[in-house]
């Protein structure tokens, strides 16, 4: 069995098979000798060299993909071949995919497809190509199991994710991990003890373990498909031993997760935010700013220095890593107890609960710490540490992943945003991750960032930004008080228009049905309902591509560019009322299909909502001043993060405007 299944693996990733899964082929990592002079660090004072070497490929995928987009938006006055002989350097484009659990996966799901040439009419009725044209691609918890489940089974489509010949897809969402047999209870008791199983061997490998394993390990099956026992040797590192990510025809993934020491609380303002990516794992933030090579985590070292020749591979297992991301989850297990389960799969979990206190439950631990006595950084509880310690990515309020977007050695001209986080009462978005990140870059982890200028939440709101797509930091010429020109940025909320898809984040099935009119409705909110709310939508996203470069080379902007620019960009007014907002949504009703009542989304008017609450308050301070953590939802007990006064940012944000 061991024998195929390494014969099948090594057809399936020919090209560097020492990288493609652990040396155990399951999920416990594997001792192999060290590289001579093995030395994992390097400071994080630019790209990394493989980075640099991958991106040269990309780029020469990307400009020509995007060269097609271009042409195909037809701007008047705007030559696309003169366009590209003044660049200066390749036009580069993120994407970002907030977290929120299914839901963030699900709606992440359909607004990536309708950028996805090989989606069905997405270049008719969508913004097809546009992933194509893409660079980087950035995933944090729900939105990282999106972006992850892409990458790690073979840069797959969404349709193959959400639908197949078999029907239900990659994604199988009809029965919840912690009942995965659904009416049979030995099928789930089954599959907890395979999962029992793995953490054991990792375990009796020598590592310590946290909740984040039996997490992400179940995950798995809902990711990987279930063959191989979920993939369960399978990395993330494996995704630079693909033939389409060494040949530059896919994007760059990342995944975010947040450092925090048990017992500490995060804000974005002192987080240090990680990125593991294909190469590597690490921090651009002054607390660590190091980056070690990801398919190595788990060595001893000091100072990135192996402290013998054993070293260790396959403790980057993809399920962990995107489990880490995710690791806000943990607050599920905590809630085992209104689940009904008993037995082995509850002795499983209160082995944990037992073994850990309070403080750890959402924490993954990573033994051993990679960072230990790294000379870079100024983290000592970090740096001193036998343990690193990660969390979700979205506990610094940041639940979009665009740390990685803005630093200054990217370069990135535009990044898309796409937020599916439930910062409302009614599980919507209303701006709270892009005034965290904006808030961030003043700060002391700022170092050298810059993020456009954004307003409050309250504005968000009653400026009905939330309520159609917005692009933040349209003119160079207001942003020079920054620390430098940031990106561009679209922001694109979830908005409900033929499904409520304001799920909650604790939802855990979906049948096949309401997976795929999530996937749709994502569909329709990046592609401004199939190009019907605005035929210039296309248009307008070249538009906020383009703007970067053309500042850069003083050109003019095109007429039809500056239309679009005063429909989208965020006028810099804010609200100034001192009004408590409250909102509602209609969904497009199913006769008005194909011609959406877009005037009632965002009104203040009654609402027939059937699923969730009809009415909500949106106002930027709660009553007792507590926020909600937008990853997800409620938080139950002492998750990190979850304390942010928000009534500074309107002043902080009136200040440097
Ligand atoms: C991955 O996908 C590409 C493009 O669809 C295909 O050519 C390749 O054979 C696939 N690789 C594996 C290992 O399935
Ligand atoms: C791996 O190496 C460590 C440290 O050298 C050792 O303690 C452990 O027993 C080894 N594990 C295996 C399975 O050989
Ligand atoms: C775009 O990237 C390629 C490959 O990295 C490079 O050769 C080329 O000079 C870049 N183009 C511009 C305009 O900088
Ligand atoms: C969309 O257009 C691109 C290039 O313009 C093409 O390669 C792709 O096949 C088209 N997609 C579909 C589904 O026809
Ligand atoms: C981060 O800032 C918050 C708010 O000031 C504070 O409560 C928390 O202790 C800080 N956390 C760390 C790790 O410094
Ligand atoms: C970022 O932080 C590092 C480490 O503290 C520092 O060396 C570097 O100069 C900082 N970069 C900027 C642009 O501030
Ligand atoms: C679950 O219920 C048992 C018995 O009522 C209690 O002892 C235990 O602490 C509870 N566990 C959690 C995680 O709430
Ligand atoms: C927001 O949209 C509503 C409904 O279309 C409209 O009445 C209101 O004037 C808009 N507010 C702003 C500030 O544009
Ligand atoms: C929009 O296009 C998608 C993909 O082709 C399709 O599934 C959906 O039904 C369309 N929606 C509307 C409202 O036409
Ligand atoms: C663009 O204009 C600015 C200010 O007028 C000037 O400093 C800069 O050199 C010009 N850049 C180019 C590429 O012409
Ligand atoms: C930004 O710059 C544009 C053009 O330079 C100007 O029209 C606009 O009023 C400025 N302010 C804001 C907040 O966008
Ligand atoms: C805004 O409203 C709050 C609560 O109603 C009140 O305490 C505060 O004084 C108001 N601020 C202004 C500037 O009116």
């Amino acid at each position: 069995m061991v024998f195929l299944k390494n014969a099948l693996l090594t057809l399936a990733f020919a090209l560097d098979t020492s990288l493609a899964w652990s040396p155990t082929n399951g999920y416990a990592p594997g001792n192999v000798t060290c590289p001579d002079n093995a030395n994992f660090i390097r400071k994080a004072s630019g790209l990394s060299s493989k980075e640099s070497e991958w991106l040269e490929k990309r780029n020469a995928q990307t400009q020509p993909a995007l060269k097609d987009f271009l042409e195909r938006a037809d701007i008047s006055d705007f030559d696309v071949d003169e366009f590209f002989s003044t660049l200066t350097s390749n036009v580069t484009i993120g994407l970002a995919y907030s977290g929120g659990g299914y839901r963030a996966m699900l709606n992440g799901a359909g607004q990536l497809s309708a950028l996805d040439s090989r989606t069905r009419n997405a270049n008719e009725t969508g913004l097809g190509g546009l992933f194509q044209s893409t660079t980087y691609l950035a995933g944090l918890s729900g939105g990282n199991w999106l972006t992850g489940s892409v990458a790690l089974n073979n840069w797959t489509t969404i349709e193959e994710l959400v639908y197949n010949d078999q029907g239900d897809g990659v994604w199988d969402l009809s029965d919840s991990i912690f009942d995965s047999g659904g009416w049979n209870i030995f099928s789930t008791l089954e599959r907890f003890k395979d999962i029992g199983d793995a953490i054991g061997d990792k375990e009796d490998a020598g590592y310590n373990t946290s909740l984040t394993d039996i997490w992400g390990r179940a995950l798995s099956y809902q990711f990987f498909g279930s063959d191989n026992d979920a993939s369960a040797g399978l990395t993330f590192s494996t995704i630079q031993a693909t033939e389409e990510f060494q040949n530059g025809s896919v994007p760059f993934p990342i995944s975010v997760a947040d450092g925090r020491v048990p017992g500490t609380y995060i804000i974005s303002l002192n987080s240090t935010v990680f990125e593991f990516n294909p190469f590597e794992l690490g921090s651009w933030d002054n607390s660590l700013y190091a980056f070690t090579e990801l398919d190595y985590i788990g060595s001893k070292v000091t100072n990135g220095t192996p402290d013998s020749d054993v070293c260790v591979q396959g403790y980057d297992n993809g399920g962990f890593v995107l489990g880490t991301s995710s690791s806000l989850f943990n607050q599920f297990i905590l809630q085992l107890n209104t689940t009904g389960l008993s037995g082995s799969i509850y002795s499983l979990i209160n082995h944990y609960l037992t073994s850990l206190s309070e403080d750890y439950d959402d924490i993954a631990i990573y033994d051993n710490n990679p960072f230990y006595k790294t000379e870079y950084g100024d983290s000592s509880s970090t740096l001193e540490s036998q343990y690193l310690y990660l969390c979700d990515g979205g506990e610094d309020l940041q639940n979009i992943p665009l740390t990685p977007l803005v630093q200054p050695e990217r370069d990135v001209d535009v990044i898309f945003a796409f937020d599916n986080s439930a910062d409302t009462d009614d599980y919507l978005p209303d701006g709270a991750s892009l005034v965290a990140t904006y808030e961030r870059q003043f700060g002391s982890q700022g170092n050298g960032t810059s993020f456009p200028y954004v307003p409050d939440v309250n504005t968000f709101i009653s400026h009905n930004l939330t309520t159609k797509p917005t692009f933040f930091g349209c003119y160079a010429s207001n942003l020079t008080s920054l620390a430098r020109i940031p990106p561009l940025v679209v922001y694109v909320p979830n908005i409900p228009y033929t499904y409520w898809t304001n799920t909650s984040t604790f939802k855990m099935s979906y049948s096949q049905q309401e997976k795929e009119a999530i996937v749709q409705n994502g569909y329709e909110v990046s592609s401004r309902y199939n190009l019907t709310i605005d035929s210039d939508w296309q248009k307008c996203v070249s538009c906020a591509i383009i703007q970067r470069q053309l500042e850069h080379t003083n050109a003019t902007q095109p007429d039809e560019c500056k239309e679009c620019f005063d429909n989208y960009c965020w006028d810099g007014t804010l609200d100034t009322s001192n009004t408590t907002y409250s909102f509602s949504r209609n969904l497009t009703s199913s006769s008005n299909i194909g011609k959406p009542d877009t005037s009632s989304i965002g009104a203040d008017s009654s609402s027939t909502s059937t699923s969730t609450s009809s009415s909500s308050t949106a106002s930027s301070t709660s009553s007792s001043g507590a926020k909600k953590n937008s990853a997800g939802g409620h938080i139950f007990g002492k998750a990190c993060g979850t304390f942010f006064v928000a009534t500074t940012i309107a002043s902080l944000v009136a200040l440097t405007l």
